[in-house]
């Protein structure tokens, strides 16, 4: 999630928060990454030897939402940099596997959507109304959040039908290629998309210690991140917010300066230039398991041995109440 620049002057724990409005995940999202987490071990040596070919196209919905507050929209330009934006999601997630196919844009003009808001009232009217195709498809909306937040995600996650319909990524149209800088070359859609395949920020706290929450711990479930005790803004060079003993003790990171290129940390568009392999892996393996996967009620006897076998095993869920019915978005 990402923030807007106005409200850069904002104490550090405000602007920490507002950045990027994705939530918190919940203890099932983390036991989720867990489960990659052991997985991708146990398979690491063999996926060296023999690597799948991963090619997905993902069918894009792009959603514009304005109302008579809306900022930094320009009509004129619009348009066009929708089409850029796509072209920067396709050209920063090449090498990932992952390419995004536009498959339409709407637009919407209602005065009573001034700010979607995670978990709002207008959040679920805009969504339940314009959210198009089944778990793989992309609902991307572009409209005013408030508070200054530049975007925010869903995570894969077994959905109930009104979850279903949450699914996707908001971002401010400030945050379009062409928009308002340092946040102007649409890289807020790109970190945004990565929640939405299931990362986590490269600083997300795995311990209570409020001085250096992302130096140790499970932190983003990810090895090849360097751990990093919380967000960086700007463009840093250099910076090391875990050493020592803490971060060489660290197994489930790897030691070295703040991963502050990755797009799932907070600096500027123009900073933000990678994803690591371990984050194309678990996006790739929650895409196949958590998105595909994905069997609607009254479907859910397709695949044998039902959806996701291991995982629910893992996380005791039963599939009662688990499973999401098409809803008016379907
Ligand atoms: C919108 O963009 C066009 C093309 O760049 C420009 O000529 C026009 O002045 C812009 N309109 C506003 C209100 O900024
Ligand atoms: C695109 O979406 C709009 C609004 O939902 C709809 O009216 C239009 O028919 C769609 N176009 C295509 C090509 O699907
Ligand atoms: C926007 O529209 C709403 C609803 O019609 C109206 O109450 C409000 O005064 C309008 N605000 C502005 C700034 O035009
Ligand atoms: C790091 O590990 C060593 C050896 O297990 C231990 O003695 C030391 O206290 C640990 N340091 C920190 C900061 O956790
Ligand atoms: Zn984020």
């Amino acid at each position: 999630m990402r923030l807007l620049p106005a409200l850069l002057t904002a104490s550090f724990a405000a602007l920490a928060s507002a950045r990027c409005g994705t939530r918190d995940p919940s203890e099932r999202v983390h036991a989720q990454h867990k489960y990659f987490l052991e997985k991708e071990d146990r398979e690491a040596a063999r996926i060296a030897a023999a690597r799948d070919v991963f090619d997905v196209t993902v069918d894009t919905y792009v959603h514009v939402v304005i109302s008579n507050t809306t900022a930094g929209i320009n009509a004129t330009t619009l348009p066009s940099q929708i089409h850029e934006q796509i072209d920067v999601l396709n050209e920063n997630y090449l090498g990932t596997g992952f390419q995004f196919n536009l498959v339409n844009v709407s637009y919407t003009h209602n005065d009573k959507w001034t700010a979607i808001m995670d978990g709002s009232t207008t959040e679920y009217e805009v969504k339940s109304t314009l959210r198009r195709g089944d778990y793989t498809a992309l609902n991307l909306y572009f409209g005013t959040i408030g508070s200054g937040i530049l975007g925010y995600a869903t995570f894969p996650d077994t959905v109930t039908p009104r979850e279903f319909l949450l699914d996707g990524v908001v971002c401010d149209p400030q945050s379009l290629p062409g928009g308002k800088a340092p946040y102007n070359l649409g890289i807020t859609a790109v970190h945004e998309t990565g929640h939405w395949l299931n990362l986590f920020h490269t600083f997300q706290p795995g311990n209570d210690d409020p001085a250096q929450p992302g130096c140790y711990g499970h932190g983003d479930y990810i090895h090849d991140t360097p751990a990093e005790a919380y967000a960086a803004f700007g463009c840093p060079a250099s910076r090391d917010t875990c050493k020592g003993a803490v971060e060489a003790n660290n197994t489930l990171s790897v030691p070295g300066p703040d991963p502050i290129h990755n797009f799932m940390d907070y600096t500027d568009d123009r900073c933000l230039t990678t994803f690591s392999a371990g984050q194309i892996t678990r996006m790739q393996n929650s895409w196949r398991e958590e998105r595909v996967a994905y069997v609607p009620m009254g479907m859910r006897r397709r695949s044998p041995g039902g959806l996701l076998p291991d995982l629910k095993a893992e996380l005791g869920l039963g599939l009662k109440g688990k499973i999401a019915r098409p809803g008016s978005g379907w």
